[in-house]
C-alpha cells in the first residue's frame, strides 16, 4: 500500500456515522418509541399519542402538544450533536432533560423514512419535512395544531440484515408497549393514548400515580399497592410497592424511575426486594412502581447508550435509604392479608404500634410488663424473661402444655402481673382472647377482629428470637436430665459441626461422643422438644436445602429452629399463654409473616363484619 499517497483514516461521512451510532440507539421499534416520547416530554407536551402498526415496524408515529419547533430548528433536530438540551460540557454535570446528546432523531432518521411535522406553540402553521435514510426529500409548510408529530415508517428499511433481526410483529408489539408502559406511570399527571392497527390500547389522563397504576397494570391492584413516600434527603422516593399477592415468579412489574427516567438498576432491585425479607423466601419478583428523585449533580446518566443504566455518587448510600424506605412501608398495616372491606383503611402508623395499641386498649393496659421470650429489652422498658408455656400460679387449675424437663435459674417463669407500679392495673386476661380448634387465637381489637395463627405466631416470635441470642454472649440454657445419645451419619455430623457454634449460641449442648456420635445434654431454655433426635435430624436437613438455597447461615437456622420448636397447630393455649403469645408477638419486628413467609394473623374489621351481616 502506497501510505504516501493518502492516509489510512479517514472521518466517515455522516450517513454513516449515524448509521453507526443507530446501532446503539436505535435497536428495535421499542427504542424508537423510547427516543421520541423522551423528546416529547422534554418539550414540556402534556398529551402524547403513540401510533404504531405491525409492532412498529410498519410506523411508529409520536404526536406531542409540546413547545414545537421552527423549520430552522427541526431540520437542525435531525443533525448529529443538534441539541437545545445543553450547551457545553459542563452542562453534563447536572442533566435534568431525558435527551441531551443530540443523537436521536440522526440515528432514526437514518435508518428509516420520517415524516416529521411540527408548529410551534402559539403558531397555526410549521413545517412539514420528509427525510429519507437521513436525507431531506420534501420540505413544506403546513398548518394545524401546535405540537409535534414524527412519524418513522419501515424501521432499517436501508439496513435489510437489521430488519430481518426484527421479531414477529407482535412481541416487536410487546416491547413497545412495555415501553409505553414505563412512561404512562413515569408521568401520571399527564396524558398519553397508546394506539395499535387503529385501535386504543390504553388512553390515561391526569391522575394519581396510583390510579395510574391501576389503569395501566390492572384493577386487581387497587388493594394490592402499598404507599411509600419519604424524603430521605438524599433521595425523596415516592410510589408503591406491592403486598406478597402481586409477588409474581417472573419479572415484569417492576418500575423504577430516576428523576422521571426508567431506570434499571441490578442494586436498587436488590435493596427493594431484600426489603421484603422473607416474604420472599422462596424468590419472585413484587411489583413495584418507585419514583427516585434525587440531585441531577449526584447521578451520571451517560453511562450507558439508551441511558437506561445510571451511576450514582453515593450508591451505598441510596441503596439503604430505598431499602429502609421500602421496610418501613412494608411494616405498614396494609402488608397484613386482611378481609378488610372495600374502601377501608388502616391507619398511618406504622403497624406493629397500631396492633399493639388496639389490642392492648382492648384487653388489657398499656402498662403492662413488657413480656419478651427472648429476655432482651427493645423498647426502653425492662423486659423480663417468660417462658411461653409456664403457667402463672393462678392458673393450675388449667391444663399447663408438656414442658421442659429442667429450668435453668434464668427462665423462670414471670407471672402476668404488673411490673410493680402501685397504678398500674391489671391485665384483664378473661376477655376478649379465645383458640379456635387449638389452632387460633382469635382477639378483639378496636376495629374488629383479629385472627392468628398460634403456630406461625410462634415461629415469628422465635425466629426473631434466634436471630437476637446468635448475637449474645450467654446462652441460656436447660439442661436436660437424661442426656440423649445420639448417631448421625458422616455427611451429617459433618453438618452439624457446621452449625454447632450457632446451635449452641440457642442454647443447646451437644457434647462430641467419638464415631459421628453426639450427647444433646442440654437444649435452650423454655422450649418444648419432644424428641431431640428428629429435631437435630430436621435441622440438620433444613440446613443442608437452604444452603442449596443459598440461605444465610443464621437466617437458615433461625428459620429451622423456630419451625420445629414452635407450638403446634393442635396444641391447646390457656389464656395466659394466649396473651403472652400475642404480648410477644407485637413486640416482633415483622408480626405478619413468618419466616417462611406465610401470614400470621388476618384482621378483620368490624365494618366488614358489619357489610356481612347486613347493616350497612
Ligand atoms: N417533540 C419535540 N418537540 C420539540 N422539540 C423537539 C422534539 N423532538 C426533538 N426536538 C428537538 O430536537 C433536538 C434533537 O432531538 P434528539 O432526540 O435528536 O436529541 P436530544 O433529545 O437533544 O438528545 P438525545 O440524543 O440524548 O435524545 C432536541 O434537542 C430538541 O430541541
Ligand atoms: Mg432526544
Amino acid at each position: 500500500m502506497d501510505r504516501s499517497s493518502s492516509t489510512r483514516i479517514k472521518i466517515l461521512p455522516p450517513e454513516v456515522a449515524n448509521k453507526i451510532a443507530a446501532g446503539e440507539v436505535v435497536e428495535r421499534p421499542a427504542s424508537v418509541v423510547k427516543e421520541l416520547v423522551e423528546n416529547s416530554i422534554d418539550a414540556d407536551a402534556n398529551e402524547i399519542t403513540i401510533i404504531l402498526n405491525q409492532g412498529g415496524k410498519d410506523l411508529i408515529q409520536v404526536v406531542d402538544d409540546g413547545v414545537g419547533m421552527n423549520a430552522e430548528d427541526l431540520k437542525l433536530a435531525f443533525q448529529r450533536h443538534a441539541t437545545s438540551k445543553i450547551q457545553q460540557a459542563a452542562d453534563l454535570e447536572g442533566i435534568t432533560t431525558l435527551g441531551f446528546r443530540g443523537e436521536a432523531l440522526a440515528s432514526i432518521a437514518s435508518v428509516s423514512r420520517i415524516e416529521a411535522r411540527s408548529i410551534e406553540r402559539g403558531q397555526i402553521s410549521g413545517t412539514l419535512l420528509i427525510l429519507e435514510g437521513g436525507r431531506l426529500m420534501e420540505e413544506k409548510p403546513t398548518g394545524g395544531p401546535p405540537g409535534t408529530s414524527i412519524a418513522v415508517k419501515t424501521l432499517f428499511f436501508n439496513t435489510p440484515a437489521r430488519r430481518k433481526f426484527l421479531r414477529a410483529d407482535s412481541t416487536e408489539y410487546r416491547h413497545c408497549l412495555t415501553t409505553a408502559n414505563r412512561f404512562a406511570l413515569a408521568y401520571p399527571e399527564k396524558s398519553f393514548t397508546l394506539v395499535h392497527h387503529g385501535e386504543v390500547i390504553w388512553e390515561v389522563r391526569s391522575q394519581p400515580l396510583k390510579e395510574r397504576i391501576c389503569e395501566i397494570l390492572g384493577r386487581r391492584l387497587e388493594k394490592l399497592l402499598i404507599e411509600v413516600n419519604e424524603d430521605a434527603g438524599a433521595v425523596q422516593i415516592e410510589g408503591y410497592v406491592g403486598t406478597q399477592d402481586t409477588v409474581r415468579r417472573q419479572s415484569g412489574e417492576q418500575f423504577l424511575f430516576l428523576n422521571g427516567r426508567y431506570i434499571y438498576d441490578r442494586s436498587l432491585h436488590h435493596a427493594i426486594v431484600s426489603a421484603y425479607g422473607e416474604i420472599l423466601a422462596h424468590g419472585g419478583y413484587p411489583l413495584y412502581v418507585l419514583h427516585l428523585s434525587i440531585d441531577p449533580t449526584r447521578v451520571d446518566v451517560n453511562v450507558h447508550p439508551t441511558k437506561m443504566e445510571v451511576k450514582f455518587a453515593d450508591d451505598r448510600l441510596i441503596y439503604s435509604l430505598v431499602r429502609g424506605a421500602i421496610k418501613r412501608a412494608l411494616a405498614s398495616a396494609k402488608v397484613i392479608p386482611d378481609l378488610q372491606a372495600p374502601g377501608s383503611s388502616f391507619p398511618d402508623q406504622p403497624a406493629a404500634t397500631w396492633l399493639k395499641s388496639n389490642w392492648q386498649s382492648s384487653s388489657g393496659p398499656a402498662s403492662q410488663p413488657a413480656v419478651d421470650s427472648g429476655g432482651s429489652a427493645r423498647q426502653g422498658t425492662p423486659i423480663q424473661p417468660v417462658d411461653l408455656y409456664a403457667p402463672p400460679e393462678s392458673t393450675q387449675g388449667q391444663q399447663p402444655l408438656p414442658f421442659q424437663e429442667e429450668k435453668s435459674p434464668e427462665t423462670e417463669p414471670v407471672p402476668f402481673t404488673p411490673a410493680g407500679g402501685e397504678s398500674a392495673p391489671t391485665m384483664n386476661t378473661q376477655a376478649n382472647v379465645w383458640q379456635l380448634h387449638n389452632r387460633y387465637i382469635l382477639t378483639q381489637i378496636d376495629s374488629g377482629l383479629i385472627i392468628i395463627d398460634q403456630h406461625v405466631a410462634h415461629e415469628r416470635i422465635l425466629y426473631e428470637k434466634a436471630l437476637r441470642l446468635f448475637e449474645e454472649a450467654r446462652p441460656s440454657t436447660q439442661k436436660i436430665l437424661f442426656p440423649r445419645m445420639i448417631e448421625l451419619s458422616a455427611e451429617d455430623y459433618d453438618i452439624l459441626q457446621e452449625i454447632l457454634p450457632f446451635l449452641e449460641k440457642l442454647g443447646f449442648m451437644i457434647q462430641d461422643f467419638g464415631k459421628h456420635t453426639v450427647v444433646v445434654e442440654g437444649i435452650p431454655a423454655g422450649t418444648r422438644i419432644k424428641n431431640y433426635t428428629t429435631l437435630l435430624q430436621e435441622m440438620i436437613d433444613d440446613y443442608r436445602r437452604g444452603k442449596r438455597n443459598n440461605l444465610e447461615i443464621r437466617d437458615n437456622i433461625a428459620r429451622s429452629y423456630a419451625c420445629h420448636t414452635a407450638i403446634r397447630s393442635g396444641d391447646p393455649l390457656n389464656i395466659h399463654e394466649m396473651n403472652a403469645l400475642i404480648e410477644q408477638l407485637f413486640k416482633t419486628e415483622t408480626p405478619y409473616f413468618c419466616p417462611h413467609g406465610r401470614p400470621v394473623l388476618v384482621n378483620i374489621s368490624l365494618e366488614e363484619l358489619d357489610k356481612r351481616f347486613g347493616r350497612t
